[in-house]
This record gives structure tokens, sequence and C-alpha cells, in this order.
């Protein structure tokens, strides 16, 4: 097997990856960084980020209000050092990316607009109409590619991390186009390759996003921190699962019950649709569940209604909403309300690093939704994920730089690369099981649905467990049928299978294990917060009979946790 050397390795290409890069490549010009992609960089999941990157930049708003808004929607699991870290680097991320040219949506006097956001205080969503990932992609795509020590291996699958002793030495990866699997030697790796969301049936997330750094890590040792705790977004477009942004509600848009009501009057009087999404998507399916879902084809379904912000302020606004409501919903919201449904959107959870995104291993870096750096605790707000990434992207490269300018390459061990090549090429690619990728992964997601959604019982976690773990059973025995190597897409779903099935069986065993409701983990037999037990975070390891959990504490700097009210 060839290998491959670079200083530092950055796996994932969306806002942290590409954003990690430039923040290395700059650092330090003779450092040479590779950025390793399954996809194309501008077709990486963070281009569907819609609504907006959160950030101080007015007087009237503040940084410690900021971190307050983010500390209260976290439900206090959020650790808050770190929280103020974060929003105090946020605005330079935005002026940095207007310096490199994106092109923000700006106020009638020529400065960056900013709109309300659901658990914001303040309206500090920076956005570019409704496309605002896609902007900041392109934005970083751009500058990257002027960088000479950055080099791009697109349409590369990561297959495995490579440890020596415990120190990070290099990963292993397969050329899709060829299907030949190369080793990698790299001083830093940096781990940005996104969110799970895909262990759900009904979802936001692209089908790409099957969290392949966070399980590569927790195979190689790495714990994995929160994962009890995903995010369900109010606004999943019916029957798709497609994101319509909160930046619908942040204009002005209404959620209406079979009754024609505002129901969030009911449950958040004061934010009413602009209260953090927990809450909302709590509502949504209290509504369902009681019967004031409005009936259509695909089910009960929550109107979105727009139609009062007129035609010119959602084509201005909302215009990739407009889109795709008309081609993927049949639903002009000029005209109609949208039928919507929460939908699985993002994960709390991530690998277990800290503020400088440093692993427990050295070397190893995670920025970025596979990350979990303690910011958004319970329960993340909306339009702090794509800052999160630019910021903490930022960092990872600065860090992961710093650490190649003084560090030296490991020695891959050849046994364990060669064992990987044996695992991918001879017990899958070779494999004739009579099990279907496909099927297991829709039982997976089944399961996922069914029992691990918004609201749990500690009965059906349990059934969700054996369920996943028979499912790991049955993966043992898949068929590729394909045997060819040139882009072998039943050879990487099954992978990603692979990876999809462990995430799942530790979002479960965390989600069970947490007896009190916080955030997104609501369990409906312990309804209650249980900060003398609870206050905090999960840390999953890998072990063969199943994820080891351990807790850690959570950092409290000014904010005693409170009763959440909205
Ligand atoms: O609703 C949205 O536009 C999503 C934003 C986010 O997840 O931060």
């Amino acid at each position: 097997m060839e290998t491959l050397t670079h200083d530092i390795v950055i796996v994932g290409a969306g806002i942290a990856g590409l954003r990690a890069a430039i923040a290395a490549a700059e650092a330090n010009k003779r450092i040479d960084v590779a950025v390793i992609s399954k996809l194309y960089p501008v077709r990486s999941h963070s281009v569907c980020a819609q609504g907006g990157t959160a950030a101080v930049l007015r007087e009237d708003d503040s940084c410690d209000l900021h971190a307050w808004d983010t500390v209260k929607g976290s439900d206090f699991l959020a650790d808050q050092d770190a929280v103020e870290f974060f929003v105090r680097q946020a605005p330079r991320e935005i002026i940095t990316l207007e310096h490199w040219g994106c092109p923000w949506s700006r106020t009638a006097d020529g400065f960056i607009n900013q709109r309300p956001f659901g658990g914001h205080s303040f309206p500090r969503a920076c956005f570019a109409a409704d496309m605002t990932g896609f902007h900041e992609m392109h934005t970083l795509a751009g500058k990257a590619t002027i960088h000479e020590n950055i080099h791009f291996y697109n349409e590369w699958f990561v297959t495995s991390l490579i440890l020596k002793d415990k120190i990070t030495a290099g990963l292993t990866a397969i050329k899709l186009k060829t299907g030949e699997m190369y080793a990698f030697r790299a001083k830093s790796i940096i781990m940005a390759t996104g969110g799970y969301a895909r262990i759900y049936e009904f979802t936001t997330f692209s089908h790409t996003s099957t969290g392949d750094g966070m399980a590569i890590a927790y195979q190689a040792g790495i714990a994995l921190k929160d994962m009890e705790f995903i995010q369900f977004h109010p606004t999943g477009l019916v029957p798709s699962g497609i994101l319509i942004t909160g930046g619908a509600r942040g204009e002005g848009g209404y959620l209406i019950n079979a009754d024609d009501e505002r129901f969030m009057k009911d449950y958040a009087p004061d934010k009413m649709e602009l209260a953090p999404r927990d809450i909302v998507s709590r509502a949504e399916t209290m509504e369902l569940q009681e019967g004031r879902g409005i009936e259509g084809p695909y089910g009960p379904y929550i109107a979105l209604d727009l139609r009062h912000l007129g035609e010119e302020k959602i084509d201005e606004r909302l215009p990739l909403i407009r889109d795709v409501a008309i081609k993927l919903g049949g639903v002009d919201p000029v005209k109609e309300p949208l039928p919507i449904r929460p939908a699985a959107h993002y994960s709390m959870g991530g690998i277990h690093a800290n503020v400088r995104t440093e692993t427990p291993t050295r070397g190893l870096y995670a920025a970025g939704e596979c990350s979990c750096l303690n910011i958004h605790g319970a329960n993340r707000l909306g339009t702090n994920s794509t800052s999160d990434c630019l910021v903490f992207g930022a960092v990872a490269g600065e860090e992961a730089a710093k650490h190649a300018s003084s560090a030296s390459l490991q020695a891959l061990p050849k046994k364990k690369v060669l064992a990987e090549e044996r695992r991918v090429f001879e017990e899958i690619l070779g494999q004739e099981g009579d099990e279907k990728v496909a099927e297991i992964r829709d039982d997976m997601c089944r399961i996922m649905s069914q029992d691990v959604w918004i609201f749990r019982v500690g009965d059906g976690l349990n059934n969700a467990l054996k369920g996943v773990v028979a499912l790991k059973e049955r993966a043992a025995n898949i068929g590729v049928k394909d045997g060819g190597r040139p882009f072998n897409t039943g050879l990487v779903a099954a992978l990603q299978l692979n990876f999809t099935l462990d995430l799942a069986e530790v979002t479960i065993a965390s989600a069970l294990a947490r007896t009190e409701s916080r955030g997104a983990h609501s369990r409906l037999d312990y309804p209650k917060r249980d900060d003398g037990n609870w206050l905090k975070h999960t840390l999953a390891s890998y072990a063969k009979t199943g994820p080891r959990l351990e807790y850690l504490p959570v950092t409290t700097t000014k904010w005693t946790p409170a009763a959440r009210a909205y």
C-alpha cells in the first residue's frame, strides 16, 4: 500500500474543515496541509446551512448576552468558560469572511444585516438570504484554493485512524475513483466530518451525514461525549424532511395547528415561535399527539404560515425556501402555509475535545459538528453551529499547525495498516452474506425514529438498544454484491452502515443512562431536570461489550442553573 505524508491532514471539507485548512496554512507557510473529503468540498453538508451565523456586531448587543442565551439554551449543560470564549471569537469570523468576499445580506445603510432566531434575545444571526452556508462555503473554498500549501483529496473515503502508542500517526483512506487504499502519515489530524443525523428517517441532513469521523475516532479508542443530545428542528418540510430555515420564523412566520391557532402561546408565551428548538419541537409533537395536527397525505402536520410576509419579502429573504417548497413540497409559501414536522437536525454530542479542539490523543483535533467542545450542552441555539464551525475550525487549524511545527512524524504501525486493508477488502468487500445494507440501515432508522425520538422512555430505549445490537450482528453477515474497486458505492454504504450502527448504539446507551430530562433529551419517565445527579457530561468509550460510560463535571462560571422559561 502506498503511503502519503503531510504535516497536517484534515478529514472533512465543510465549513470547519475548510476554515481549519486556511488557518493552518496561514499559521505556517512551510507546513503542508491535506484536506480529505468523500465529496467535493462545496457538496459538503455545510452548504445546506440556511438561516445564519450568530455573532455580536451591534453596540446594543453584548457577548455576555450571547453567552447567557447560549448557556440558558443549553439547559445549563454547556461549559460556561468555553461559551464565553466562543462568543468573543465569533464576530472576528464574520468580519474575516466579509474580507474574503462573503456576500452577507445588508441593511439599507450597508451594514451586515442580522435577523432574529430562536432562543437569542437579540437579532444576531448574520445571513446571506437563506443560503448562508452555501455562501460561506464558496467563500472558504475560494480562499483555500489560493493557498499552495493546501492539497485537496476530493472523493477519498477515510476508513480508520492509526495511532501509535496512543499518539496520532496517520489514517487509511480509499481513493474512490480507483478503489485503492492508501496510508497517510501526519503529525496532526483534524476531524471535521460533521454530524450523523442519517441514523434517522425524517431528517434535514444530507445522505452523506453518517458521522464517519466520530465513529472512526470512537473505534480508535477516543471517547464520544454527550451523545444522548440530538436536536430536532421544528420545521422539516413534509414529506422529504428538507430544512425550512428557522429564519422563516425569524422573519415573522407563524406555526399553526388544525384549530388555526398559534399554539406556541401555550408553551412559550414570551418567545412564541422564537423559543429554542427543543421547546418548539416538543410543542409541535404534543399538538400532533393530542390530535391537533392538520391531516395530509403523509399524516398529520403543523402549518408554517408565511403568507403575511408578502411575496417581496419572501423573495428577498427566503428565496431558497420558496424554491424548495414549490419543487419538493408542491406548495408556494406566498399562497399557502407549508406542511412541516420536527426533523432530526443536529447532534450536540461528538468527539470529546477541549476548547482548543484537542482530544485526549496527542496530535488529534476535532472541530465542527463531529466534535463536542461543551459549547451547546443539551440544546444548541440556531445559528450557533456555523459560528462554532468558523471559530473552532480556525482554532483547530492554528493548534494543529503549532503541534506540527514541533512534533515529529510517527512510524505507521504496519500491522494495523494491513489489518485495515484486510478488514475492508476481504471482510467487507469480499463478503457474500445474505443481509442487505439498505435493509439494515432502514431498520436502524425505524428503531431510532420510533424509540429514540423527541420523547423517550426507559422501555423504549431498552428495546432500541437490543434492536441495534441485533442489527450489528446482522451487519456481520452482509453481502456487497459489486466486487469491483472503482467508485464502489456499495462498499461505501457498508462502511457507513458500520459507522452509524456504532453511533446509534452510543446514542441510545447514553440516553438510557441519563435518567432526567434536559434540553433535547426528554424522558417521559424522568420528566424533570435533575441538577443534583445529572449536571455532568457523558463520556462513552468503545468496549467489546458495548459503550462504557463515565462522567465529567460541567464548568459553571457566572450563571447558576435556574428554571428555563421563555
Ligand atoms: O434553521 C436553520 O436555518 C438552521 C440553522 C442552524 O441549525 O443553526
